[in-house]
């Protein structure tokens, strides 16, 4: 019977469904609507579903051409309905994998879509798991739900993994143009995955098993934890020295044409992979009686850089002649990275809540993608970025580096500057009145 999909996939008529239609989920439908292929998106948020039979594209990745070209044409269609699955032959599963307060991994998104999956799929679908998790999650937890039906995966159903590396953000690399990797839990499985997936992607790289693809895709973001917690403790190391810009150490290092990397300094990581991930591993781990310390310590590391914002905004603040209560501070940028809509874990948001519990409570914000903030008892307001908000704030915190922003402008209108960033790298005048992450040059006048 795969041989009937498998006709189905190459006609282009192998009727695709897309559960959770959010940064994963909708550029996926509208990379295959625009292929040719009927989609079918759900999910249970109400307002997405009602922006999209509107025509109202909410991703900013998603090209708008693209989004109209598959809604007007009926290649995408979206509902909150499941009742869709029992016509589809190929779902995917776009959902959350958060953690829970004491960071253990929350599957049930996963399984909560998985059973209304079940409830209607027909025999011979293919169903793939693209949430970010932890190994043995598709063999372990999905599989056997699906033969709780008497099915036998690989025969009466397929299955497979294929993690996700869309990019918000990135300019360079989307769902289209970046390699994917697949791993079913059998050949059958994934040969119809490969296939399926070749026709979004440039290269599809196959892997033994969904748990090897499920590795495979925490080591990619524990690798940037790592890195981003050793160049972290790098900058605090240079902040102590003195005398040595890390900003500057980086550059050089990078000339090296092999065997280095780059990464950069900052206020922390949000979002919702490399922040998340490490703790996805770390619970795995433990179901083995093996302690993933360094990962751990990595993640825990970057947890602390808001705090060590924060820490530089009151001593610079312990400089002025105001109290800190009385201060105004203004933070630019709260989205969780430059030029994306998406706050999850944003660390900006982090710093506010700090500042806040330290008893500032004048805190102003501007973002071009957020409206509003809120947190325990108070809703911060999105101002508007002019002269006068800069003249007024005592110190502005560039948090998030956003490249609408013009920082030679900033600097000039502000009394002083915390630059997380080095988003001011380009500006020599105004030097003195500027404090970097990384870099030293803690003067402030
Ligand atoms: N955002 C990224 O850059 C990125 C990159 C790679 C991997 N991932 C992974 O992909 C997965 C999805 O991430 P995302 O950023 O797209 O999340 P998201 O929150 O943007 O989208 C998930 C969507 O699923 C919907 N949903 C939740 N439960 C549902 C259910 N039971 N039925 C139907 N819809 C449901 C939500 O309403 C939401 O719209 C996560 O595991 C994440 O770690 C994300």
């Amino acid at each position: 019977m795969s041989e009937v999909l498998r006709e189905k996939i190459k006609q282009k008529k192998a009727k695709i469904g897309i559960i959770g239609l959010g940064y994963v989920g909708l550029p996926l439908a509208i990379e295959f609507a625009r292929k040719g292929y009927p989609v079918h998106g759900i999910d249970n948020d109400a307002a997405k579903i009602k922006l999209i039979q509107q025509k109202k594209n909410y991703i900013k990745d998603v090209i708008n051409k693209d989004f109209l070209y598959a809604i007007n044409n009926h290649f995408f269609t979206a509902s909150s309905n499941y009742d869709k699955i029992s016509d589809q032959e190929i779902i995917f599963i776009c959902v959350p994998t958060p953690v829970t307060e004491n960071k253990s991994p929350d599957i049930s998104f996963i399984m909560n879509s998985a059973e209304e999956v079940f409830k209607r799929v027909k025999k011979h679908s293919l169903i793939i798991l693209k949430s970010t998790t932890f190994p043995g999650t598709t063999e372990d937890f999905v599989q056997p739900l699906f033969e709780s039906k008497g099915w036998k995966a690989g025969k009466d159903f397929y299955l497979s993994f294929s993690p996700e590396r869309v990019d918000p953000g990135n300019k360079i690399y989307n769902t289209g143009n970046t390699p994917i990797v697949v791993g079913g839990v059998s050949k059958k499985c994934s040969e119809l995955s490969v296939l399926i997936m070749q026709e979004v992607a440039t290269k599809v790289h196959m892997v033994s098993s969904p748990r090897v693809a499920e590795m495979e895709k925490l080591l990619e973001n524990i690798f940037r934890s790592v890195n981003i917690a050793l160049v972290n403790e790098m900058a605090r190391l240079c902040d102590r020295m003195g005398k040595i810009n890390i900003w500057e150490v980086i550059e050089a290092a990078s000339t090296k044409p092999f065997g280095f990397m780059p990464f950069y300094p900052g206020p922390g990581i949000g979002g919702h992979c490399i922040q998340i991930d490490p703790y996805y591993l770390d619970w795995a781990a433990k179901q083995y009686d093996f302690h993933t310390k360094f990962i751990e310590l990595a993640a825990e590391s970057n947890e602390e850089m808001p705090f060590y914002v924060k820490d530089m905004v009151m001593k610079d603040l312990a400089n002025l002649p105001i109290k800190a209560a009385n201060a105004n501070v203004l933070v630019l940028g709260t989205t969780f990275k430059r030029d994306v809509e998406d706050h999850r874990n944003s660390p900006a948001i982090k710093v506010i809540e700090l500042l806040y519990k330290e008893g500032i409570t004048n805190i102003n914000f501007h973002d071009p993608y957020m409206r509003t903030i809120r947190l325990m008892d108070k809703i911060f307001r999105v101002q508007e970025l002019n002269e006068k908000l800069l003249r007024d704030a005592d110190i502005t915190v560039i948090v998030t580096d956003h490249t609408s922003y013009d920082y030679e402008w900033i600097v000039d209108f502000s009394k002083r500057v915390i630059d997380t960033r080095n988003a001011t790298k380009k500006i020599k005048n105004n030097r003195e009145k500027i404090s970097l992450l990384g870099a030293c040059t803690y003067k402030v006048t």
